[in-house]
């Protein structure tokens, strides 16, 4: 079972052998959210505890299993927001004590990066990930399953939290990242120039605070100048700009480091514009890219159930004095 409430998902998932998905409920705070343009941490953490042995409930149900049944309880122990990471540990150490059942703290980014042994039964580490979420922006070697090394990551803003607040400054709404999406299929991506940030030669982090100002600014002189707005112009020039820098970082670290396979990670790399991005640059270069469901990329429990899995095989245990940490390093 794994388990993962660390933002404004409480999600449970049922999995067979670490990889076989036999029920992944998500219960989204999306709608309550909308209201506040963004997640306000208090409140996500109660509606994780109004939501849990609801959503347990239904991913027993939907897996056709009774808590007799799992033998190993995963969970996100960070990093994430304290107080929504405290409700999914809080439950994996009750149902773990109440039924001695082994139990294991997974990091967030090691379980999205897992989601692609769920979907690919046949990858195997090593491999590079890149790892685009609402928090993170990296760009990972992934040794085994469960090592890795950090090669690069954001110096501010990460890619998602980029969207959302452009997307915020549009009037689309929270969260960006999907409307920005959509609505950029019906802009030109040339139509403002924004400017690329790729940093330091041979670096592999990155900056998207400078971009998020740009697209600012551009705004606000529009309005100034009393001229309208084509949101889907600035949303697709304000993507293009991001996801350039993005794909060539992440294929440039692909092919430097000899490593023929890349995977796509976390909420952001469900952004259809990254994915055809990628597509198109690993088929050039002959690397092998690996882009799973989106349902899988943003926040499930799924992915929680096999990262706990191959860290319970290594000989990894937690144990029932195993607290949340909002800034875990990978
Ligand atoms: O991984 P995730 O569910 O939660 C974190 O760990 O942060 O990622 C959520 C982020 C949000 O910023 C959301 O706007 C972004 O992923 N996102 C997208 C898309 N779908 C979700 N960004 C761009 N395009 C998308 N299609
Ligand atoms: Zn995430």
């Amino acid at each position: 079972m794994g388990i993962e409430t660390s933002c404004d998902e409480t999600a449970i998932a049922v999995l067979a052998d670490g990889r076989t998905v036999l029920s992944n409920i998500i219960s989204s705070q999306i709608d309550i959210f909308k209201n506040y343009g963004g997640v306000v941490p208090e409140i996500a953490s109660r509606h994780h505890l109004e939501n849990i042995n609801g959503v347990l409930e239904e991913a027993l149900t939907a897996a056709g299993v009774t808590l007799d049944d799992i033998d190993l309880i995963g969970v996100t122990d960070g990093p994430g927001l304290i107080g929504a990471l405290l409700m999914g540990v809080s439950t994996a150490k009750a149902l773990a004590f109440a039924k001695d059942i082994p139990l294991v703290g997974v990091h967030h980014l090691m379980s999205h990066i897992s989601a692609n042994y769920i979907d690919y039964p046949e990858l195997e580490p090593p491999f590079m990930a890149l790892i685009t979420s609402g928090g993170h922006t990296e760009i990972v070697r992934v040794e085994d399953y469960c090592h890795c090394e950090v090669l690069g990551g954001t110096r501010d803003d990460a890619v998602g939290e980029a969207y959302d607040k452009v997307a915020r400054v549009l009037g689309l709404g929270y969260p960006g990242g999907p409307k920005i999406d959509k609505i950029a299929k019906e802009g030109d991506p040339e139509a403002i120039h924004f400017k690329r940030v790729y940093l330091e030669k041979d670096s592999f982090d990155f900056s998207f605070s400078g971009l998020k100002t740009s697209v600012l600014n551009y705004i606000n002189h529009e309005k100034q100048a009393g001229r309208e707005i084509n949101r889907a112009d600035v949303a697709a020039s304000f993507q293009e700009a991001v996801m350039d820098v993005v794909a060539e970082k992440a294929v440039q670290a692909v092919a430097r480091s000899g490593m023929k396979k890349l995977v796509m990670a976390g909420g952001v790399a469900a952004n259809s514009r990254l994915r055809e991005k990628l597509g198109a640059l690993c088929e050039k270069e002959g690397i092998e890219l690996y882009r799973p469901h989106p349902a899988l990329c943003t926040d499930n429990g799924a992915m929680v159930a096999c990262a706990a899995y191959y860290k319970y095989k290594s000989g990894q245990k937690g144990s029932l004095d195993m607290d949340a940490s909002p800034s875990m390093a990978l």
